[in-house]
């Protein structure tokens, strides 16, 4: 076999393995990630690509952070942020394919030829925008479009194109996101119907189990101010742990841990050991102090080694670019002749 064929064969197979892997595909939006997006999104993400016949494709949407972070130093630091982030938690971009939103066009191209088939109403009836409208309305405001501007209002539609034009099989997303793909689900079917079976219709992965609540106590969102990000400084880590809520039960009293937040907590972070040893402390009563420093320990611990990956890009943006750069290239691989069969399909092409 000569070089040429050689390389040829490996071309060829690759895109075989390809388009044979399922793809699971999430994002992030660059405006930050706390731990509830950890559990609820990327750890399920990271464990499905694990699978070798899983191809994960992972990305940082920045273009949908744009509709809120509108000064320059602040969205490109929170761009790096959340990239670091993704690696920090163990994204290995050799097996996976690691981009930028905005590095990969044919995602805008599609999300404006989607925007000619989305229902407006599918747009209205949107959870982040009836809310916004819902507050303006109690506001008294005459403009119930005070302060939306398209971005927020197309939010769904970019999404939808963010994983449409990958083909995606299966996403991952916390509940609040779940709307959005039945969104995605509904115009990817409607294309089909348009204009021939082109584009997959994706299915859904929403994790279940508890959801973790914020320092408040309600679910915890950044929208809500109540979240605590994956990578504080160890300092600031422990002070947000100690503001979790928790009731006024004196110290040396017996305590409840049936829907206990700490107790989720350590649900979620600690051995199944430690959480049977943390249950006994609560029968026999220990004061919540003592229980939100287990915690920061348990928390902190299992961050140690992640918060190194995380600092160092953090550091090297020069190393950051590269993989993100790299990351762009294998995605538009899969975008690139999927758009051309999109607008063969529409009749562009
Ligand atoms: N909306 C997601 C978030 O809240 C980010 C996101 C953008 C996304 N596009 C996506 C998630 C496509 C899954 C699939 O962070």
């Amino acid at each position: 076999m000569s070089l040429l064929e050689f390389f040829v064969v490996q071309f060829k197979s690759r895109f075989v393995r390809l388009f044979r892997m399922k793809k699971v595909l999430t994002g992030i939006k660059a405006t930050g990630v706390h731990i509830g997006n950890w559990i609820g999104a990327i750890k399920p993400a990271l464990e499905m690509a694990e699978d070798p016949n899983v191809l994960g494709l992972y990305f940082i949407a920045d273009y949908h952070a744009l509709n809120s972070v509108q000064k320059r130093e602040d969205l490109s630091f929170r761009i790096k942020d959340v990239a670091a982030t993704w690696l920090g938690l163990g994204l290995d971009p050799s097996k996976t394919i690691f981009y930028k939103q905005s590095d990969v066009p044919e995602i805008m191209e599609l999300s404006t030829i989607l925007a000619a088939i989305m229902p407006k109403g599918l747009l209205n009836r949107a959870h982040a925008y009836k809310a916004k409208i819902q507050s303006n309305e109690e506001a008294g405001k005459a403009d119930l479009d005070d302060g939306v501007n398209m971005g927020l209002y197309t939010y769904p539609l970019l999404m939808t194109a963010d994983i449409l034009a990958f083909n995606a099989d299966l996403i991952p997303v916390g509940e609040d996101n779940a709307q959005h793909l039945e969104i995605a689900r509904d115009v990817a079917s409607k294309f089909n119907r348009l204009f021939g079976e082109t584009l997959k219709v994706p299915e859904i992965f929403v994790r279940k189990g508890k959801l973790l609540p914020g320092i408040d106590g309600r679910k915890m969102s950044a929208s809500y101010n109540n979240h605590i990000p994956v990578f504080l400084a160890e300092k600031k880590l422990r002070k947000m742990i100690m503001k979790i809520k928790t009731d006024s039960t004196p110290p040396e009293e017996p305590k409840k841990y049936d829907s206990n937040d700490l107790i989720t907590f350590f649900e979620e972070f600690s051995s199944l050991d430690k959480v049977k040893e943390m249950k006994s402390k609560y029968d026999k009563g220990i004061a919540w102090g003592e229980v939100k420093q287990e915690l920061f320990e348990e928390i902190n611990m299992s961050l140690k080694d992640k918060r190194e990956i995380y600092n160092h890009y953090m550091e090297d943006s020069a190393a950051l670019s590269k993989v993100l750069e790299e990351g762009a290239q294998k995605a538009r691989e899969i975008t690139s002749p999927l758009l051309a069969e999109v607008k063969k399909a529409i009749g562009v092409l």
